[in-house]
């Protein structure tokens, strides 16, 4: 299968969206000619969720704004319908380290068993964000620590307003 001309969709909560996650879009982009970033409900497990879902949108929206490759979409229900909507085949997900792998492997071969057409793609990211997750992300930033090795600015910004304090640079 070439990924030429087609779309990768790459799903997620990003509460926040964190340069782990900016990586790996740009590495999609390298693949596919157009990446669609399907931004879902935090989970019913995230007690504080940084930002709304709108908000979300709206924020990882505004970090792509010169990326003409790169479109944001909110999703709820099934991942696969969402696909199938969209016309899309390949999902991408990045993968730090081997504990996310489990949790990965088993959803790669739900959305498989539910939608055989679909095919999932693991990306590694930078070695300096493997660590990253915006669960700590969002831990640090509540907490008043300087969060700005690891979010895009706007982003930055955008957390300062929410915990309070102010961003560098
Ligand atoms: O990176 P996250 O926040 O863990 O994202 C998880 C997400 C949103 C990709 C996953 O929960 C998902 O695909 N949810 C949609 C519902 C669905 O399709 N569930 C079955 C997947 S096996």
């Amino acid at each position: 299968m070439s990924l030429a001309g087609s779309t990768a969709i790459y799903p997620g909560s990003f509460d926040p969206l964190t340069l782990g996650h900016d990586d790996i879009v740009r590495r999609a982009l390298r693949l596919a000619d157009r990446v669609l970033i399907a931004v879902a409900e935090t989970s019913t497990h995230v007690k504080r969720p940084a930002f709304s879902l709108e908000e979300r949108v709206s924020l990882i929206t505004e970090v792509y704004a010169d990326e003409p490759g790169v479109e944001v979409v909110p999703f709820s229900g099934l991942l696969v319908d969402f696909a199938a909507r969209h016309g899309a085949r390949v999902i991408i997900r990045g993968l730090r380290a081997v504990s996310d792998f489990e949790y990965e492997f088993q959803m790669a071969l739900m959305n498989r068993s539910l939608s055989p057409e679909i095919e999932v793609i693991f990306m590694a990211p930078a070695s300096n964000y493997t660590f990253l997750s915006s669960s700590l992300v969002r831990e640090v930033a509540a907490l008043g620590g300087d969060v700005s090795p690891y979010v895009p600015h706007i982003v930055l910004e955008r957390l300062a307003r929410r915990y309070g304090g102010a961003p560098d640079g």
